[in-house]
């Protein structure tokens, strides 16, 4: 089990270099932190990923509990593809390491539980790294929100359309078993997180789902990136819409695809409660009231790099022994959300949460 650690710097290693990448730019601008150690798969990524971000100090590895064996590290970033977070988080937290896991948590809440009680056991931070909750329009929103801008929010709608944007064929994005579903659990999970945290992450009682996949199985849809392989696996879907009711009233609407026949890509969150509404996103606005008119308020927005307030807020977390947010708790109950819109799809009825 870890002590409780208040001396800086930090030492962290990073468990894939895909997005991996991603969170070494944050940490880079945290002053708490230093990179440890990166690993990957493919040893050569990981090696060009430390020289390209002038890393020289940081030991390169091939397999992470070589890592977690050989290098001195307070936390581990898990940047490695859905099917490998429980394994790797795990593994992490009982060799004493604080966890800032990518989303989604795990490829169902039953993984996601898994690493849920490793860090319970351990006393350990498991931090889900949901990025946009560190972005300036929703840092501004929630504020609103707090300070009662918007009343009682009782309905969202929120989503984020690809136009044509399969992540590849073959991959393991594409692959149920390598990520637990597609759009939904790939991109909608983004979503579906920045209207229940602007909400307040009310408890989740049930849920309706359907999903489709009209492109994947023809071969089309694809976007520009990802590894792709036409006659690679798709066994996942390529639209989802989930509507899930919530205890305290709350109804969030979800829609997500990686390919329909829309006029753009769109990607929203509207919220809607009895004093006001808003707008998340490139045109972020509160719709309100002032002296009884109905108001369309434009917030001039500082610029944050969201990579660094992630990688600052887990920091803090370890550092003051504060619950991260998201923790492992709500990455579980998250899980429980798109498992419920999963199974309601296949059986064709709603799901009641537990
Ligand atoms: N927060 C975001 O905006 C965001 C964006 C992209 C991806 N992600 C998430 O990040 C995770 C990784 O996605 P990606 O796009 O980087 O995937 P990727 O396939 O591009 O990269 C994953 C890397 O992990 C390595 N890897 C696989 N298994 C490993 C293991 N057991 N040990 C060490 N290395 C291993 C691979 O070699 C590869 O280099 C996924 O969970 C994904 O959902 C989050």
């Amino acid at each position: 089990m870890a002590k409780q650690k208040t001396s800086t710097p930090l030492r962290i290693g990073i468990v894939g270099a895909g997005i991996g990448q991603a969170h070494i730019r944050g940490y880079k601008q945290v002053p708490e932190v230093e990179i440890a150690a990166i690993c990957d798969l493919n040893e050569e990524r990981a090696r060009h990923v430390a020289h390209d971000n002038e890393l020289a100090q940081a030991q390169i590895f091939a397999d992470h509990r070589a890592m977690l064996d050989q290098v001195e590290l307070d936390a581990v970033s898990v940047c490695v593809p859905n099917v490998a977070h429980r394994p790797i988080a795990v593994d992490c937290l009982n060799a004493g390491k604080h966890v800032l896991c990518e989303k989604p948590l795990a490829i169902n809440a039953r993984e996601a539980q898994k690493i849920a009680d490793a860090a319970s056991k351990n006393k350990l931070k498991c931090m889900v790294a949901q990025v946009n909750r560190f972005r300036a329009d929703s840092i501004f929103l929630k504020q609103c929100i707090q300070n009662g801008d918007l009343g009682n929010i009782y309905y969202a709608h929120t989503g984020w359309l690809r136009k044509r944007g399969i992540p590849g064929y073959g991959g393991w994005f594409t692959t149920k078993e390598l990520s637990g579903g597609g759009p939904l659990i790939d991109i909608g999970v983004h979503l579906l997180d920045i209207a229940w945290w602007l909400c307040g992450c009310p408890q989740p009682v049930s849920v309706m789902g359907v999903t489709y996949a009209e492109f994947g199985p023809r071969g089309k849809g694809v976007g520009g990136w990802g590894t792709s392989t036409p006659e690679g696996t798709f066994n996942v879907e390529d639209l989802a819409v989930g509507l899930i009711r919530f205890a305290n009233g709350l109804t969030i609407n979800l829609e997500v695809s990686w390919a329909i026949n829309n006029e753009r890509e769109r990607q929203w969150c509207q919220l809607f409660g009895n004093e006001g509404g808003c707008e998340w996103g490139e045109n972020t606005v509160l719709n309100h009231e002032v002296n009884n008119i109905p108001t369309i308020s434009k917030p001039d927005l500082p610029k944050r790099d969201p990579w660094q307030g992630e990688m600052q807020h887990f920091a803090n977390a370890i550092l003051n022994n504060t619950t991260p947010d998201p923790d492992a708790t709500q990455g579980v109950t998250m899980m429980k959300m798109l498992d419920a819109i999963y199974k309601s799809a296949e059986t064709k009825r709603e799901v009641v949460i537990k």
